[in-house]
């Protein structure tokens, strides 16, 4: 028999799938046990389906989506559009005619996924995600099966390559932002807008997902902080290499007494942690359990053919449950009430780096400050700048984030010291 597909979207992800059916064709007849044919793609319009036509692509391009989801045919839908809408639609419409989905959507899956799910679940279908969070890693189907027996207790990633990517140009090689931008871009790492990689946002999906299968919680995207790279600078960089960090938009998902917090943001991680060396598109996954202890799952979080990769074993997946008829399952089958940590349970070590007036007395008044809240120090650094200022650089001992709310209010009330960025630091 032959199982038809129909993909949404022929950019990067997409046209990496037909790459794989073809050149790995005999694994996946062995693996899938049914031929799989890529029936119809849909495209934006006439012109985009005249282009690709022109370029030698052979598939039967459409431009209505009711091809595809009033095609009794076509048993699997695979989203690689992206975005929010009209992907939300299609995959709901594709689902409700009972046809199995794959998407590698994290903005949609983090926003909108209890919906789909619950969706697919009425229709007796399946709905996977392997793609959607750090690309070509196997991370989703490892938590929710190898995982089982284990209890998660903290999950950190390098879940976002463009950021990472563009980080290690510009501290290896010296390169500009914008330069490791485009290139990001140009290598098909990025987003088609490339907000949501720079600033967080894109790692914050994906902890939202890895919440659902690590933890069991579906955690609220607007409850996961963000904050991104943009605001780093290379006094930054250069202190943190000088104090034996490196710098790391981290995803971090832990689970304290009171509940779960998840946050991204810029993270001091010692060089000697193995997500330090995470460089490049690499992305990677640190998982701390009650049973294996730790473990680091590592791969390219994002390109072509990694993501089609993930993508094309979801679309395997499905085909083989369709023959074996055990379809239907949920991808995750984890699921607890969502209970959010308090504010006095996280907590961390963190990097603060402060301007003030070169002048006497002014270390003390920020001792001061930070004495007043309990919170000590573990590294001090001062530098001049040009402005005949002075940077102090603070690293702390563990404080809670009710503690660094304080002392950042303290710290901006006082008038007398300019905070230029806070950071966490993962403490040894
Ligand atoms: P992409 O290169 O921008 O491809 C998306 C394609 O879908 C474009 O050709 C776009 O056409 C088309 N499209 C958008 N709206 C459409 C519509 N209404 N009808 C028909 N076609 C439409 O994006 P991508 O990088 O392949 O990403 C696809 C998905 O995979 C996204 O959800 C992304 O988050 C996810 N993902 C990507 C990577 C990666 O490395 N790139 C990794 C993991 C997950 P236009 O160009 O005309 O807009
Ligand atoms: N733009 C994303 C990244 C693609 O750079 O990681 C993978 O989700």
């Amino acid at each position: 028999m032959t199982v038809k597909i129909g993909l949404l979207g022929f950019g990067t992800v997409a046209s990496g799938v037909p790459f794989l059916l073809r050149e790995n064709a005999g694994k996946i007849k062995q693996a899938a046990q049914d031929d799989i044919e890529i029936a119809k793609v849909l495209v934006r319009d006439e012109a985009e389906k005249s282009r690709l036509l022109a370029e030698g692509h052979v598939y039967n391009f459409v431009t209505d989506i009711d091809e595809i989801i009033l095609d009794e045919e076509i048993a699997i839908v695979v989203e690689l559009m992206g975005r929010i809408e009209p992907a939300k639609t299609f995959i709901t419409r594709a689902l409700q005619a009972k046809k199995h989905v794959v998407t590698a959507n994290k903005d949609l899956l983090a926003v909108h996924g209890s919906e789909l799910r619950t969706i697919a679940k009425e229709n007796g279908v399946a709905l996977y995600y392997e793609a959607a969070v750090a690309g070509g890693i196997p991370i989703l189907r490892t938590l929710a099966n190898s995982f089982a027996s284990d209890k998660i207790t903290r999950i950190m990633g390098v879940l976002n390559g463009t950021s990472n990517f563009m980080m290690t140009k510009m501290v290896d090689e010296g390169w500009t932002y914008e330069k490791a931008l485009k290139t990001a871009q140009e290598l098909g790492y990025a987003e088609s807008d490339p907000t949501n990689d720079v600033e967080g946002i894109d790692a914050a999906y994906k902890a939202v997902i890895l919440s659902q299968f690590a933890f069991g919680m579906t955690i609220d995207f607007e409850h996961v902080r963000h904050k991104g790279i943009s605001g780093i600078t290379p006094e930054d960089v250069a202190v943190a290499q000088e104090l034996g960090y490196v710098i790391k938009l981290v995803g971090d998902i832990q689970e304290t007494p009171s509940g779960i917090s998840a946050e991204v943001s810029p993270t001091f991680l010692p060089k000697a942690h193995p997500l330090a060396s995470v460089n490049g598109v690499m992305n990677a996954v640190f998982v701390e359990s009650i049973g294996i202890g730790e473990s680091m799952f590592y791969g390219p979080g994002a390109g072509q053919k990694p993501t089609a990769a993930s993508v094309t074993a979801d679309i395997i997946r499905i085909v083989r449950r369709l023959k074996d008829n055990t379809i239907g399952k949920d991808f995750n089958e984890f699921s607890r009430p969502l209970q959010l940590a308090t504010a006095e349970d996280v907590r961390s070590d963190y990097y603060f780096s402060i301007l003030t007036p070169d002048v006497q007395g002014k270390m003390l008044r920020l001792a001061e400050i930070f004495n007043a809240q309990a919170i000590s120090f573990k590294q001090i650094l001062q530098r001049p700048t040009d402005e005949k200022e002075a940077r102090l650089v603070i690293v702390t001992h563990s404080m809670s984030k009710t503690q660094l709310e304080h002392v950042t209010k303290q710290l901006e009330e006082s008038q007398e010291f300019q905070v230029s960025n806070i950071f966490k630091v993962l403490g040894d």
